[in-house]
């Protein structure tokens, strides 16, 4: 035998050298879920190690990712019910905790990137990411509302704004927006492939943000989310988030759907981001609470084989762990 692939993979010191795929905390985005009040720390059921906190408790999580060298943050509201209406005015209202809290860690951690969320869902009453009528999500009617909340959420000191709505021509209708209003530093990490996915249920418990059940309301998201059968038409998506002034592309989930991220690394020259979702986390952490996969290789293997298929960025609920085990020196 002339090859011998395995003489490359005799001693660590060999495989350190022919290793292909760093993943360092700095690609690493940690999501928080926030209240309005103070102190308080709920657990998500559905997501043991995650928890829904109000911003007194944020401010040290955030200095304890930052010390870590996790240095970006993507937050989402959890909104009171009788916040919430059908058009998401709450979305930009001058009192908005979310908004306010924003502010605030821009104000203490001025050197962290934060990445919002825009899209209505966890404003609407009806439990959607764009208007509802008549039974169906009205396309050019949420534009006006997505652009207000981009205004207010850059106005409040966002770095980056994320639209996971998935409505028709908002990346260009809030592009337009903010630069009309001088926000030009203000960058847009489109939801470029988001799919219409059974993987975000953690999620939908931490925001209680489902689609309401009443008939006069689609019961899902697949109008606007995409068909999880499909990988071309993830091009047509980045095509147009290109062409509307995206900074970054995103695929969401991203372990059923590496071939996406794979397909857009190669036909993009814009930065890939991966959102590894509350599901796909929520199995990980099950399995090993139950003793059936080890949570300390299990993890890191997984977060790995996102960065190879070609994430630049990852956004997951392990971000914080993985920067751990990342300083103690077991990654
Ligand atoms: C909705 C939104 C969802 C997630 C992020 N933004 C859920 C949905 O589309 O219903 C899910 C993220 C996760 O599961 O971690 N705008």
């Amino acid at each position: 035998m002339l090859r011998r692939p395995r003489r490359n993979r005799r001693s660590a010191a060999i495989r350190g050298l022919v290793t292909e795929t760093h993943l360092t905390p700095h690609h690493l985005v940690q999501p928080i879920f926030l209240l309005d009040g103070k102190k308080i720390r709920e657990e998500v059921s559905s997501l043991p190690g995650t928890y829904r906190l109000s911003i007194d408790q944020v401010l040290p999580e955030v200095e304890a990712c930052l010390n870590l060298g996790i240095t970006s943050f993507i937050m989402f509201p959890a909104v009171p019910d009788d916040r919430k209406n059908k058009t998401g005015t709450y979305g930009y209202h001058a009192d908005n905790f979310y908004l306010k809290a924003a502010t605030e860690i821009k104000k203490r951690f001025p050197e962290c990137c934060l990445i919002s969320d825009v899209a209505m869902d966890p404003y609407s009453s009806d439990g959607h990411d764009g208007l509802v009528s008549g039974g169906r999500i009205l396309n050019d009617e949420t534009l006006p509302i997505l652009g207000k909340m981009s205004i207010a959420q850059a106005e409040a000191g966002f770095d980056i704004l994320g639209p996971s709505d998935m409505m028709d021509g908002r990346i260009g209708y809030m592009r337009e927006t903010l630069d009309e209003k001088g926000f030009t530093e203000t960058g847009i990490m489109a939801y470029t492939a988001k799919y219409a996915s059974a993987f975000y249920g953690p999620f939908r418990d931490a925001l209680d943000s489902a689609p309401r059940e009443d008939e006069d309301i689609p019961k899902d998201k697949k109008t606007y989310q995409m068909n999880p059968a499909n990988q071309r038409e993830a091009l047509i998506e980045a095509e147009l988030d290109t062409a509307e002034g995206a900074d970054f592309l995103m695929v969401k989930p991203a372990l059923n759907y590496l071939d996406v991220i794979a397909l857009l690394k190669q036909n993009s020259e814009l930065p890939i981001a991966a959102y590894h979702v509350s599901g796909e986390c929520a199995m990980l952490l099950a399995a090993s609470r139950n003793g059936w996969l080890d949570y300390e290789k299990a993890m890191p293997e997984t977060l790995l084989s996102i960065h190879r298929a070609g994430a630049d960025v990852i956004i997951t609920y392990f971000a914080r762990d993985y920067a751990e085990m990342y300083r103690k020196g077991r990654i």
